[in-house]
């Protein structure tokens, strides 16, 4: 028996370069009817002797030709592994490309400034809800549903079957949680009620169905209008950002205050003279006090609202209200 030149067989092993050229040499060579192999088989008709020295022979053959394929495989993985990871390789220092963020819209920018505002005052910060019913919007500050003053507020009711659904409606006025939040935190307390209120109304540039409004309400002992006017000077020097505001205080009626005022301020708003009528505000009426469980002998207390949409309006010079809710990307997206 002559055993082949294992030279021959390790110089075509070395011209595998792909796992296919591979096995096609494995089962050539070393598999079940490979030719290496196979010579175990023809041991049998030797000599014992013979046996012996050959199956040595063949032995060293065997393990020199199948040590040689498997580093020869294990350096075809390799390779094939790092040219996969060459390929595919992720440069995390590349930049991305940037997502569109939203940011928050110009009433709720003021909104928050206001609040901080607020905040740093120890007022507590409440937004009510939209839906109410008649007594909270109406009735608890002093209005009852037939008043004249409903028709300064031309209210959105619910259309509703049951006698609970036709007395809720959308609230006109940020109001309507006075005695809710009385009740809640006083007396004495400090609260401020930021929300969007409604009403029916024709719409054009200065009127919309919906709009924001603050309502700030205070409650302590001795509390007059000097007090309701140097904390109005104050706040609207922090939300006008400048410390020249000059009010005026006119007489006004609005139900739940006694006295009510309209209050102009005089002021440089962002760089110009401005005269503004944004705020109504008042001492909170005896009657207002006691319906929400506050001795008016003991407390006296006043409340003030702010129309936020129309302070938006005049900061960002709009010529028409509605260019906040329209959702038109071009405006929202240039500030
Ligand atoms: N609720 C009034 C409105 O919607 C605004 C207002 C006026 C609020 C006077 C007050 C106030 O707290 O004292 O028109």
């Amino acid at each position: 028996m002559i055993l082949p030149d294992p030279q021959t067989i390790l110089a075509e092993l070395a011209t595998c370069t792909t796992e296919d050229q591979l096995k096609d040499f494995f089962s050539t060579y070393l598999g079940k009817k490979g030719s290496v192999n196979g010579l175990f088989k023809q041991l049998k008709d030797l000599s014992p002797e013979e046996k012996k020295t050959k199956g040595q022979e063949i032995k060293a053959l065997f393990d020199s030709v199948n040590n040689a394929f498997m580093s020869q495989q294990d350096e075809i993985k390799r390779a094939y592994r790092d040219q996969k990871l060459s390929e595919e390789i992720v440069d995390i220092s590349t930049p991305s490309n940037p997502l569109p963020l939203g940011h928050a819209n110009l009433q709720n920018q003021l909104r928050r400034t206001v609040e901080q505002i607020f905040q740093g005052m120890w007022f507590h910060i409440e937004y009510g809800h939209d839906l109410v019913d008649t007594f909270e919007n109406f009735s608890s500050v002093n209005i009852p549903p037939t008043h004249p003053a409903t028709e300064m507020h031309d209210t959105l009711y619910v259309n509703g079957e049951s006698k609970e659904w036709q007395k809720l409606m959308m609230r006109t006025h940020t109001s309507a949680h006075q005695n809710e939040l009385i009740r809640k935190y006083g007396p004495a307390c400090k609260i401020m009620i930021p929300g969007k209120v409604y009403r029916n109304e024709n719409l054009d540039a200065s009127h919309d169905v919906a709009f924001w409004q603050v309502e700030w309400v205070v409650i302590d002992k001795w509390l007059s209008i000097g007090h309701l006017k140097g904390m109005m000077e104050q706040i609207l020097q922090g939300i006008l950002e400048t410390d020249q505001v000059e009010l005026r205080l006119r007489p006004a009626y609005f139900p739940f205050v006694e006295p009510g005022f309209e209050i102009d301020a005089k002021a440089q708003v962002w760089g110009k003279d401005k005269r503004l009528e944004i705020l109504g505000a008042g001492m909170i009426h005896p009657s207002v006090l006691e319906q929400a469980g506050v001795d008016p002998n003991e407390y006296s207390g006043f409340a003030f609202g702010l129309g936020m949409t129309r302070l938006v309006a005049i900061r960002y010079g709009l010529s028409d209200i509605r260019l906040l809710t329209n959702g038109d990307l071009r405006f929202a997206k240039s500030f």
